[in-house]
C-alpha cells in the first residue's frame, strides 16, 4: 500500500515529521501507561504488527511502554496537538477531557469483561467514540480490556470499607473515582499514573487500585501485601490517535488503521481471559500477595459507591444515558 499523508496546516505529528525531515514519515510513536507485560503493551504491540503487515511495511510502530513519553493524561493532550503519533491510557485518563465517557467507570456499572465488550463494541461505544472526537480531539481505535480494577495496599487486609480508615489511597485524577473513595469515607490522593509506583515504594500512599495484569505488569506486588478481589470498576484502556492525524491519512491508510484496531481488540478480549486467572495465582504463589475477599458480596462498597452516580449524571449526558447502559447490559434503570 502507498502511504500518503497530507500535511496539514497544523502541528500534525510534528514528532515525526521533526525526526524523519519529510512528511512521508513511516514510523509512529506510540506511547504507553504501563510497563511491558501488560493488557496496554500487548494491544500496542498486536497493532503494530497488523498495521506493519496491512501496509507491507511501509508503517512500523516504535512502543514507549511506561510513561516515557509522559502521563497517560499528557499523552491525551499531545495527541490531540499532533505531537505524538498514537497512545494507549486507561479510560479514567480520557474522562477529564471527554466527560461522557464517565459513564464507563462509574462504579459498579461494568461487571465483568462481557459487559465491558457489550459496551465498547455496541451503539454505546460508537458514540461515545464520537463524543471524544469532539470533545478531546482524539479517536479512539481499538479497546485494551485490563480486567477490574482491584484495591491493594501495603497495610492489612481489607475486606470493608472501614478497614480503610486511616490509609491514603492514590487514585487517578478523575472525579468519579475520587468520588468512589470519598463514599468509602476515604479521603484519596490522586496522583498520575506515571507517579504511582514511587509513590507506592515511598509510602507517599498506602494502597492504589488496578487489574491484576496491571498489579503483575508494574511489579506491584514488591511494594504492596494485600489485594481486595473487589470489582468496583472494570479498566477499559484504549488505543487513540489524534483526529488531526487520522484525518491526514490517506483513505486506504485509515482502512488499515481501523482495521488493526479492530482485530488487535479482539485478540486483547481473548488475551484477558486466557491469562487474567494465572497472573492472579501468581501473585499469590509467587509474590506472596494475600487475596480478601470483600465482606458479604461486596454489598457494603456497592451500596456506599452506587449512591454517587446521580452527582454525575450531567456530566455523562443525563440519567437516560446511565439507564440505556443498564438496559443493554439488560439491567434495571437506576
Ligand atoms: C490509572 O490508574 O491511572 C490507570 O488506570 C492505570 C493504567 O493505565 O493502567
Amino acid at each position: 500500500m502507498r502511504i500518503q499523508k497530507i500535511v496539514l496546516p497544523m502541528a500534525v505529528s510534528a514528532v515525526s515529521l521533526a525526526l524523519s525531515g519529510n512528511v512521508l514519515a513511516e514510523t509512529w510513536k506510540m506511547a504507553i501507561g504501563d510497563a511491558a507485560g501488560g493488557t496496554q503493551y500487548e494491544l500496542g504491540k498486536t497493532f503494530a504488527e497488523l498495521i506493519e503487515e496491512k501496509t507491507g511495511g511501509d508503517v512500523t510502530v516504535d512502543l514507549f511502554p511506561n510513561g516515557q513519553l509522559g502521563s497517560e493524561q499528557d499523552t491525551v493532550n499531545n495527541a490531540s496537538m499532533g505531537l505524538v503519533d498514537l497512545s494507549i491510557v486507561a479510560i479514567n485518563n480520557i474522562t477529564p477531557f471527554s466527560p461522557t465517557v464517565g459513564v464507563l467507570t462509574l462504579p459498579y456499572v461494568i461487571q465483568g469483561a462481557e459487559d465491558a465488550k457489550l459496551l465498547t463494541q455496541g451503539e454505546i461505544g460508537e458514540e461515545l467514540a464520537e463524543n471524544t472526537i469532539r470533545d478531546a480531539g482524539v479517536r479512539l481505535l481499538g479497546w485494551a480490556y485490563s480486567g477490574c480494577r482491584r484495591l491493594t495496599n501495603s497495610a492489612r487486609p481489607v475486606a470493608e470499607p472501614g478497614d480503610l480508615d486511616g490509609l491514603v489511597i492514590r487514585v487517578p485524577k478523575n472525579e468519579i473515582m475520587i468520588s468512589a473513595y470519598q463514599s468509602w469515607g476515604v479521603n484519596p490522593n490522586p496522583l498520575a499514573w506515571s507517579e504511582t509506583f514511587t509513590a507506592l515504594q515511598q509510602g507517599v500512599v498506602d494502597g492504589q487500585d488496578n487489574p491484576y495484569i496491571t498489579i503483575d505488569a508494574m511489579k506491584f506486588y514488591e511494594v504492596q501485601d494485600y489485594v481486595t478481589d473487589s470489582c468496583y470498576v472494570f479498566s477499559l484502556e484504549p488505543l487513540i490517535i489524534g483526529e488531526g492525524q487520522f484525518q491526514s491519512l490517506s483513505p486506504e491508510l485509515q482502512a488499515a488503521v481501523l482495521e488493526a484496531g479492530q482485530e488487535a481488540t479482539e485478540h486483547s478480549y481473548s488475551y484477558l481471559l486466557e491469562s487474567e486467572e494465572a497472573i492472579k495465582q501468581r501473585l499469590v504463589e509467587e509474590h506472596g500477595m494475600e487475596i480478601v475477599e470483600p465482606a458479604n458480596d461486596e454489598q457494603k462498597w456497592i451500596e456506599l459507591a452506587t449512591g454517587i452516580w446521580p452527582d454525575f449524571y450531567d456530566s455523562i449526558g443525563g440519567k437516560e444515558k446511565l439507564d440505556e447502559v443498564l438496559a443493554t447490559l439488560g439491567r434495571e434503570p437506576a
